[in-house]
C-alpha cells in the first residue's frame, strides 16, 4: 500500500508506516534474515533500499546488528516520507544512546551514513548506473510494481556477487476473523483493484507478487538462496487492546480497502461495502478484530 491508495482517505501514512514496525518485527522469515546475515559483506557495505518509506527498516537492522558501518540509501518517490524519515530516525537513535546528527541529505547514525534519495523507481532504473550497491533490500514494495518489468533493473544495480533482500511480498491471501459473509466478494475486488492499479503511469501491483518471485528471479539469474513466509499477524491481547500502535495499523489496512473500493460499484455495491467496513470497524473498537496477510521473503545474490 503506497500514499497514494490513501489519496481519499483520512489517515497519517507517517503514521502508518511506525504502527507496521512492531508488526513486521514479528513477521520478518528469520531462516531468510539468518541467510542476509550470512551473505552480507563485512566492512562497510553499500546498502540500498527502494520504497523505504520512513526508513524503520535501517532502523531495524541497526537494532538487530545487521547493519552498523558503511552507507544505507533510503530511496522513495514520497518526499514528505523521507522529510519524515530525517527526523524519525534522528529520534529512534537518541532514544537508544545511539550518536546521530542531521546532515544536508540524510543523516549520520553512528558510523553509518544514511543517504535520502527522492525518486521514482521506473525513473530512477531507467538513469542510475549499475553496479552501484552491495546490498538490495525492498520491505513491502515489489507488490507495488510491475515485478517483471523493474527486477532486471533492480538486480543491476548490484555489483557482481551482490545481495538482495525481498521482504513482505504480499501473496494473494488475507484472512479477517470472526468470518463475515462478505469477505470473500471484499477480498476478490480487493485484489482486482490491486492487480489493474497504475502508479507513476505505470503498472503497479499483482496481488499474488511473493509466489510469481520464485520463478521471477530465476528468469533473472539471481534464483532465491532462502525463501519462506512472513505473515502479518495481529490480534489482541488478553485484555482486548492491541500491542503498541497496531489498532492504528489495522485502522488503516480497513481505511486502505475502503479507499481502494469506494465508488467502484462495478467490483463491490457500496451498501456491502459499508455493511462489511462496519462491522470490521466494531470488532476492532471492541478487540475482536484478528488479521492475517500472507506475505514471503526471499534473499540470494547475483552471479559473481
Ligand atoms: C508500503 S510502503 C513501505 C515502506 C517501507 N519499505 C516499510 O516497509 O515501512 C511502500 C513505499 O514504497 C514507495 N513507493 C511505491 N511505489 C514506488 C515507486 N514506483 N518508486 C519509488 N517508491 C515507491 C511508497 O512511497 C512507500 O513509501
Amino acid at each position: 500500500m503506497s500514499r497514494s491508495d490513501e489519496a481519499s482517505v483520512t489517515f497519517d501514512y507517517a503514521r502508518y508506516l511506525a504502527a507496521k514496525t512492531t508488526v513486521d518485527d514479528r513477521a520478518l522469515n528469520r531462516h531468510v534474515l539468518a541467510e542476509l546475515r550470512r551473505l552480507m559483506p563485512a566492512g562497510t557495505p553499500r546498502v540500498l533500499e527502494v520504497g523505504a518509506g520512513l526508513g524503520t527498516m535501517v532502523a531495524r537492522l541497526i537494532g538487530w546488528g545487521a547493519v552498523g558501518a558503511g552507507e544505507y540509501v533510503l530511496l522513495d518517490a514520497d518526499g514528505q516520507l523521507l522529510d519524515d524519515s530525517r527526523r524519525w530516525l534522528r529520534d529512534w537513535a537518541v532514544a537508544r544512546g545511539l550518536r546521530a546528527a542531521l546532515l544536508p541529505d540524510g543523516l549520520r547514525v553512528g558510523d553509518l551514513r544514511v543517504r535520502l534519495v527522492h525518486a521514482e523507481l521506473g525513473g530512477y532504473l531507467a538513469a542510475a548506473p549499475g553496479g552501484s550497491a552491495d546490498v538490495l533490500i525492498a520491505n513491502a514494495v515489489l507488490d507495488l510494481v510491475d515485478v517483471p518489468a523493474v527486477l532486471p533493473g533492480l538486480l543491476r544495480l548490484l555489483v557482481p556477487g551482490g545481495v538482495y533482500w525481498f521482504t513482505i511480498n504480499y501473496d494473494g491471501e488475507t484472512i479477517f476473523m470472526p468470518g463475515h459473509c462478505l469477505d470473500d466478494q471484499v477480498m476478490r475486488a480487493y485484489h482486482r483493484d490491486m492487480d489493474e492499479r497504475v502508479r507513476y503511469g505505470r503498472p503497479a501491483g499483482d496481488s499474488r507478487t511473493g509466489r510469481g518471485l520464485f520463478h521471477q528471479l530465476r528468469a533473472a539469474g539471481a534464483p532465491a538462496l532462502a525463501a519462506g513466509s512472513s505473515d502479518w499477524v495481529v490480534s489482541a491481547g488478553p485484555d482486548g487492546s492491541y500491542p503498541d500502535d497496531e489498532a492504528y495499523f489495522l485502522r488503516s489496512i480497513l481505511s486502505t480497502i475502503h479507499g481502494a473500493l469506494r465508488g467502484r460499484q462495478d467490483r463491490l455495491a457500496p451498501a456491502d461495502l459499508a455493511e462489511w467496513l462496519a462491522e470490521r470497524r466494531r470488532q476492532l473498537a471492541a478487540g475482536e478484530l484478528v488479521y492475517i496477510a500472507h506475505q514471503l521473503d526471499f534473499a540470494g545474490r547475483v552471479p559473481g
